[in-house]
């Protein structure tokens, strides 16, 4: 078999097989196929597409590039993955709201890409979390408390990582086979029985268009059938950040607020479905009866002592929880409106760029980000503002940041005269 040959049948537009689809992915990860001519087959594939029998094997075979985690000794697992958004905190309330409920959380998370945040790095704001933990130590917190949450191992999906990165400097993420195959071969060898996927559409997404975002979701819930486990997809808004707090301290403080039912919200409704479908799912219960559940576990503080004592298992000092003092940046700025109208939307990706420039995001993969640093919004969508009103407060540790900050964060800001309508739909489809 030749590469040359696989990539000139794709460019044609023809079907590849498993047998080529197989050689290609085992060829990428050993080394024996140079990155030219695996740029050249995304290329092909970016432009003529896949179907659904080529993206399920591409998946298979990525999957099982590496190591695959065997959960099989826990009852109940599930998992839930969100393709990216800003100010989205959903995993910190989910995962200890599910474990009240007898469904286990043993999950692998990523850290902030660009615009967007990464719940590894939200969890490493608190104080002393450890978010590599022995296979052994992972199952024995996750048997004993029903949760636990780790970065990813580099010999999870590696041919999805190699993959990743050139993907990411030859213009060929924007594929929906690529990016489907690309998620599900991390969530497939990451174990879990029960799959949830938050899909986001919408300017802080990499999904414009919320139907091109249900088009990725099905793909997605399709190839984890196929691969025998229960699958379930939310396809959410990201036209306005989730929560009013971006950033990762600041998303940690908020997920407390939520779990101590201080606050409502757009994050609150998005972290209650996502849970209530993921147990309905994973217990074969009513959807009725699993948001009941969700809500009485939030309501009790079950969830909320839960997630404190999941913090303390992997070393995090909940004292900085209890007593309110996550540090967060000490450099501060109040952002006013320049003038009257109605919010009518927010380019969510500028705001998660003023909160990338204010230190917490990364330029380089290899960057640390200032854990302190973000925003807090003071405004919701369809509001009427007046000149001098608060629309945000910046915070940052390096007051050098907060200009550039505040321009980006008004760039951002849509308003209109009259009092909008069709506002975009927080949650657009449920496809269980
Ligand atoms: N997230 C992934 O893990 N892969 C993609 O291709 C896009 C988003």
């Amino acid at each position: 078999m030749r590469m040359f040959d696989i990539i000139a049948k794709k460019r044609h537009g023809e079907k590849l097989t498993d047998g080529e689809i197989k050689f290609f992915v085992d060829g990428y990860t050993h080394g024996d196929i140079p990155d030219y001519q695996a740029s050249a087959l995304c290329m092909a594939i970016c432009c003529r597409g896949m179907d659904e029998e080529e993206c399920s094997a591409l998946t298979y075979h990525m999957m099982n590039s590496g190591d695959t985690v065997d959960l099989s000794a826990l009852p109940c697992t599930a998992d839930k993955h969100s393709t990216g958004g800003v100010g989205d905190l959903t995993s910190l309330v989910v995962a200890p709201t599910l474990a009240t409920l007898g469904v286990n959380i043993a999950k692998m998370s990523g850290r902030g890409l660009g615009h967007t945040g990464g719940t590894i790095d939200k969890l490493e704001s608190i104080p002393g979390f450890c978010t590599s933990l022995t296979g052994e130590q992972f199952m024995k917190q996750v048997s004993e408390i029903g949760v636990a949450i780790i970065g990813q191992t580099a010999d999870l999906a590696p041919a999805d990582k190699k993959l990743y990165a050139l993907r990411d400097v030859t213009a060929t993420v924007e594929s929906l086979p690529l990016i489907a195959s690309s998620i599900m071969s991390k969530k497939l060898a990451a174990g879990a029985e029960t799959i949830v996927l938050d899909v986001k559409y919408g300017s802080g997404a990499f999904m414009k268009t919320a139907e091109d975002a249900v088009e990725l979701a099905e793909a997605m819930v399709k190839i984890g059938r196929d691969m025998g486990r229960r699958m379930g997809a939310l396809v959410t808004s990201m036209e306005f950040p989730l929560g009013r707090k971006i950033g990762n301290t600041l998303e940690v403080i908020e997920a407390v607020e939520i779990l101590r039912g201080e606050i409502g919200g757009d994050a609150k409704t998005v972290c209650v479905n996502l849970a209530a479908n993921i147990l309905s799912l994973a217990k074969g219960i009513e959807i009725d009866d699993a948001f009941a559940a969700v809500n009485e576990a939030i309501d009790s503080g079950k969830a909320y002592e839960k997630f404190l004592a999941w913090i303390a298992a992997q070393g995090g000092d909940i004292s900085y929880i209890i007593e309110n003092r996550l540090p967060v940046g000490k450099f501060t700025r109040e952002v006013v409106a320049a003038c009257d109208g109605y919010v009518c939307g927010m380019d969510t990706e500028r705001v998660g760029l003023a909160s990338c420039i204010l230190g917490a995001g990364r330029v380089t993969k290899d960057d640390e980000p200032d854990l302190t640093a973000g925003l807090v919004l003071h405004i919701d969508l369809g509001e009427k503002l007046t000149v001098g009103q608060k629309i945000a407060t910046l915070y940052t540790s390096d007051s050098g940041k907060l200009e550039s900050a505040e321009e980006m964060l008004i760039s951002s800001l849509k308003l209109s005269e009259t009092v909008p309508e069709n506002t975009p739909k927080l949650i657009y489809k449920i496809i269980r």
